[in-house]
């Protein structure tokens, strides 16, 4: 979408994996969905590095608003989990520099059976731009087909004639592809700044797995329209849970960075470990997400049934890639890889000079004809970076 935001994927810190439609704020107060929580995160996001990092966006997802509208139409926010209401929360939100986004649905109701937006699409975006809301994430339960078509490019022409910038992330194509339509990704892309392409994260590996295979399969060349301004959302980043290990968080964060997906955290950052944390801010991987050519990396290789994937990605720097092995299998030992550059796509002939990129350290140099030899962890990535050299 051609409106000036999500130059490079979106950054910033999701409710729904972690707290999802946790309303039960007398007992469990400090986990439920309200500006209390949200405050919080923003808390830490603006305190401890994250923010600086690049993780801008603090959004809601379902479960936000009251169940009904005021007799005009309003939505509102529930009034007891949002006491002060959201433009309160905005202005919170903005004065740490941070930006808030909302959930919406294009249907009648949000898929926990909430307000939806159907009939009230120029209503919301005008109550959410009013309100300083700086994203809007839109939902697509309780429709038909017939409404994507219609209600997303709809919502989305209402948003913008707020003239407020919201980015707009849908999951459109998602739905599509659920219902058994075809995702028409290049109306898609055209229509929002990042959508979903595939099935709900939860918080374990499997998860992680199911969506490389789906990204390495690329049905319907979706990774074709990953471009400044619209991105593929490989949706929420689990690590810092209870699911994943080490190897798997690796796997997640570079895998992440190698499709250029936005980086939305689904974490308690209040309670967040030291390797999750330093993980979600390492320099070099973020970069390699942020990389303002746009370009979505592809599986070049696959071999094991789809569990051992090498994929390339082509960076702004002229004639760098970014690289990454993944090995998809949970057991046994690391696994010898051996590929020559030629095979990578990598023909410079004077060679490249490898980064590993989790530590920074030096793998290597290495001419076209030449293998680069590493051992991956069961669920584990290597990541490496090649730079031509002169
Ligand atoms: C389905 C979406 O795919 C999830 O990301 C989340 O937004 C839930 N709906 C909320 O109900």
């Amino acid at each position: 979408l051609d409106n000036g935001l999500a130059l490079t994927p979106p950054m910033g810190w999701l409710s729904w994996e972690r707290f999802e439609c946790n309303t039960n704020c007398r007992e469990d107060p400090d986990n439920c969905i309200g500006e209390r929580l949200v405050m919080q995160m923003a808390d830490r996001m603006a305190q401890d590095g994250f923010l600086a990092a690049g993780y801008e966006y603090i959004a809601l997802d379902d479960c936000w608003p009251a169940r009904d509208r005021d007799p005009k139409g309003n939505i509102l926010p529930d009034p007891e989990r949002f006491p002060h209401g959201m433009k309160a929360l905005a202005d919170y939100v903005h004065s740490l520099g941070l930006k808030l986004g909302l959930y919406a649905d294009v249907g009648r109701h949000t898929c926990a059976g909430f307000p939806g937006s159907l009939d009230h699409y120029e209503q919301d975006s005008n109550t959410f731009a009013e309100w300083g809301v700086d994203m809007v994430k839109f939902d697509g339960c309780n429709t038909d087909e017939q409404h994507f078509e219609i209600g997303y490019p709809l919502f989305g022409f209402y948003l913008n004639k707020t003239r407020r910038p919201i980015m707009y992330s849908c999951e459109w194509a998602l739905y599509a592809r659920a219902k058994g339509f075809k995702a028409n990704y290049t109306a898609v892309a055209e229509t929002c700044n990042t959508f979903r392409v595939y099935g709900d994260i939860w918080d374990n590996y499997e998860s992680i797995q199911s969506i490389s295979k789906w990204y390495a399969d690329d049905e319907g060349n979706f990774s074709a329209v990953a471009a400044p301004g619209s991105f593929n959302d490989a949706d929420m980043l689990v690590i810092g849970n209870y699911g994943l290990s080490k190897d798997g968080a690796k796997s997640q964060m570079g895998f992440w960075a190698m499709v250029a997906s936005p980086l939305l955290m689904s974490v308690d950052l209040r309670t967040i470990d030291t390797f999750s944390k330093e993980l979600l801010q390492n320099k070099r991987v973020l970069k390699i997400n942020q990389d303002p050519l746009g370009v979505q990396g592809k599986a070049i290789i696959q071999f094991l049934d789809g569990n051992l994937q090498v994929w390339t990605r082509p960076l702004s720097a002229r004639g760098s890639f970014a690289i990454a092995i993944v090995y998809l299998l949970q057991v046994g030992q690391p696994l010898r890889t051996s590929f020559s550059l030629k095979q990578l796509g990598l023909t410079h002939q004077r060679g490249y000079n490898f980064t590993e990129v989790f530590d920074g350290g030096h793998f290597g140099s290495f001419k076209p004809n030449e293998n680069i030899t590493s051992f991956v962890n069961p669920s584990g990535i290597v990541l490496l970076t090649a730079e031509p050299l002169n």
